[in-house]
């Protein structure tokens, strides 16, 4: 059992984020998508911004970013711009309208949800024609009860294999859907961490320090999150991939 802090609220409380793949499976992702500069893009799951951000700069789209924890959405807006702008919102129940983007990016946030509700949501927000972009983490062979276990109790992450997240797709109403799953490379995906963090790397760090040193609560979890991943099982790289999957509304 993981104490009073779980995965999410040790992270947001010191701002920090991943997904798989890092910032080249982010330009991967806008480039199946067709983003542009005259693109209005939801990232849903934004945390702290910085994948976001990126996304605004690499195409120069103007962009929403929601999140449902507040802390990350705090974050996020340290980094706000003209064009951009981040909202605390849940995947399960956007707060837009129907037919307002054209493009819905989410990287490593969709597993975390309810799927069918999360991806029927980016459905009904997007412009007819618009994309639907996603990374999410996907099963390269059946999960080991154990492992199903681990990334259920660890992380509360579903992970689905590429049929499973396909047919969610499919049910949603996308269509000239797309995908390619990778296996995970350890060292490239650390690098790719780094990447995403370096925008952010010292008040990242420095409020870790911070609240490790200061705050009993946050110690504990901290161990007792870091107990429990050691105990990962077996093989567990050889279980995951990277999975981008693009449709159209
Ligand atoms: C693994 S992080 C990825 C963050 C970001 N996409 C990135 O690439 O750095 C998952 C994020 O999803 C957010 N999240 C989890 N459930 C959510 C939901 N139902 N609606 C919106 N965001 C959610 C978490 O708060 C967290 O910031």
């Amino acid at each position: 059992m993981i104490s009073m802090y779980g995965y999410f609220e040790i992270q947001s409380k010191i701002g920090i984020t991943k997904h798989l793949g890092g910032l080249e499976a982010t330009r991967e992702l806008l480039k199946l998508c067709k983003v542009d500069d005259s693109d209005y893009v939801l990232v849903v799951g934004c945390g702290n911004g910085v994948s976001a951000i990126k996304i605004h700069r690499f195409t120069g789209c103007r962009l929403a970013g929601i999140d449902i924890s507040p802390e990350m959405v705090e974050r996020a807006r340290e980094k706000e711009e003209p064009g951009v702008q981040f909202v605390v919102g849940d995947a399960e129940d956007i707060d837009f309208p129907d037919n307002t983007f054209d493009v819905v990016i989410s990287e490593s946030v969709t597993g975390f949800t309810d799927k069918m509700r999360s991806i029927s949501e980016y459905h009904r927000v997007l412009k007819s024609g618009g994309y639907v972009g996603l990374n999410e983490v996907t099963w390269l062979v059946d999960p080991s009860p154990e492992m199903d276990e681990y990334c259920r109790r660890v992380m509360g992450l579903e992970a689905e294999t590429r049929e499973g997240w396909l047919s969610f797709l499919e049910e949603a109403g996308f269509k000239d859907i797309k995908s390619s799953v990778g296996a995970m490379n350890q060292w490239k995906q650390v690098i790719g961490d780094l990447e995403l963090q370096r925008m952010d790397f010292f008040r990242i760090w420095g409020r870790f320090f911070h609240l490790y040193l200061h705050e009993r609560e946050y110690r504990k979890s901290v161990h007792q999150l870091a107990g429990e991943a050691l105990h990962i099982p077996r093989g567990f790289s050889r279980y995951f991939g990277y999975g981008l999957y693009v449709g159209r509304k």
